[in-house]
């Protein structure tokens, strides 16, 4: 046995569905299968029903969250053209701003140039602005980062053309960064066709011309690793008209130290990839005396069982991974522990809101 030990990681991009999707995934479940993943700090998108677009949802939600997270949570607001007279008093309470310029599931989503531009200006400059931008959309998004003089994050990068032009504009110097989801890198559109509704997500599944540039990318233009984790239920993606999404929290840091172990990108990138990076993006301090231990020589087959996600399955099931979460420590408290027969130890309520 291997044992690995590596710094709190981060998740940038978690949906967790409070309010509305209680039956998809709750912040007990959510925060648990964050642990059960390595991960000790996970960003919530606020695609939620309602969305995290008023000062007033947003503290609801916030409070039913102290009362049961596990791991440390944080929540962007939602941009709404509805409320955007209210991101200065969201962004008190919120790690970033979060803008939908392409269809997906939930109902932000900003299309008007002058909702967009009311973002720029609104939304503190002290503080991130991600995009779910697509295609063209990604060139939007890299216009308004030069126009305004701002950071802008790209989520969930997917296509050769998007990656490469993020990378033009950070030759050019402009201050933009990027993730790309687990999902994006170890499946194609090949295995969209396997999988039917339980392989579709926004961005879709890509070619393997695409999932190949992301590779090469890893070492330099991809700033994070994010788990996109979008829980639907079996019931939901088999019904006739499927949301997207896929979960992701559970399997994201197995698959990676399993490409870490195939030479595919070295640990020390890994760490950047899943800690540093997202950290300094969001700036999100270091969590002190935290650490997640891991056995890299632990073959298993991921499956649908003895999942934390209520969701209760994954797209990845049936690949095999070479590494096991064993024990996460979140500020000296053991919270997580394989061995143990309940193995989420953490009290409710014990993570902090970020
Ligand atoms: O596939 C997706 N599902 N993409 C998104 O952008 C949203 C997510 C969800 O909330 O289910
Ligand atoms: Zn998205
Ligand atoms: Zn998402």
């Amino acid at each position: 046995m291997t044992h690995l030990i590596l710094p709190g990681l981060v998740d940038g991009h978690t949906h967790l569905r409070v309010p509305g999707g209680e039956q998809k995934e709750d912040f007990t479940t959510g925060t648990a299968a964050a642990l059960a993943g390595g991960l000790t700090a996970i960003l919530a998108m606020p695609n939620t029903t309602p969305p995290l677009a008023t000062v007033q949802i947003l503290a609801e939600t916030r409070q039913k969250a102290q009362q049961s997270i596990y791991c440390d949570v944080g929540f962007f607001a939602g941009a709404s053209p509805a409320h955007l007279d209210q991101l200065p008093y969201l962004a008190n309470d919120t790690v970033a701003l979060k803008i939908y310029l392409n269809d997906t599931f939930g109902l932000l989503r900003i299309e008007k140039l002058l909702s967009l531009m009311t973002c720029f200006e609104k939304w503190p400059r002290s503080k991130m602005i991600a995009m779910h931008a697509e295609g063209t959309s990604v060139a939007v998004g890299i216009g308004l980062a030069a126009a305004y003089q701002r950071p802008v994050h790209f989520c969930h990068i997917s296509r050769k053309e998007e990656v490469e032009l993020i990378a033009i504009a950070k030759k050019q110097g402009l201050a933009v960064t990027c993730e790309v989801t687990p999902h994006h890198l170890f499946l194609t559109e090949a295995d969209a066709m396997r999988l039917g509704a339980l392989g579709d997500m926004r961005p879709k599944l890509a070619s393997p011309t695409d999932v190949e540039a992301l590779w090469s990318h890893l070492d330099s233009t991809i700033d994070c690793i994010a788990t996109d984790h979008a829980p639907h239920t079996l019931a939901e993606k088999q019904s006739p008209n499927p949301p997207p999404g896929v979960p992701g929290l559970e399997t994201s840091l197995p698959l990676m130290l399993t490409a870490v172990k195939e030479k595919r990108l070295t640990l020390d990138r890994l760490i950047e990839l899943m800690s540093t990076n997202p950290r300094r993006i969001f700036k999100l301090t270091v969590q002190p005396n935290t650490q997640v231990e891991v056995d890299t020589e632990s073959p298993h087959t991921l499956s649908n069982d003895h999942l934390y996600t209520k969701c209760g399955w994954t797209p990845f099931a049936g690949m095999t991974v070479t590494a096991q979460v064993r024990r996460v420590i979140l500020r000296g408290a053991v919270v997580f522990d394989d061995g143990h027969p309940n193995k989420i130890l953490a009290r409710p309520g014990s993570g902090q809101l970020l």
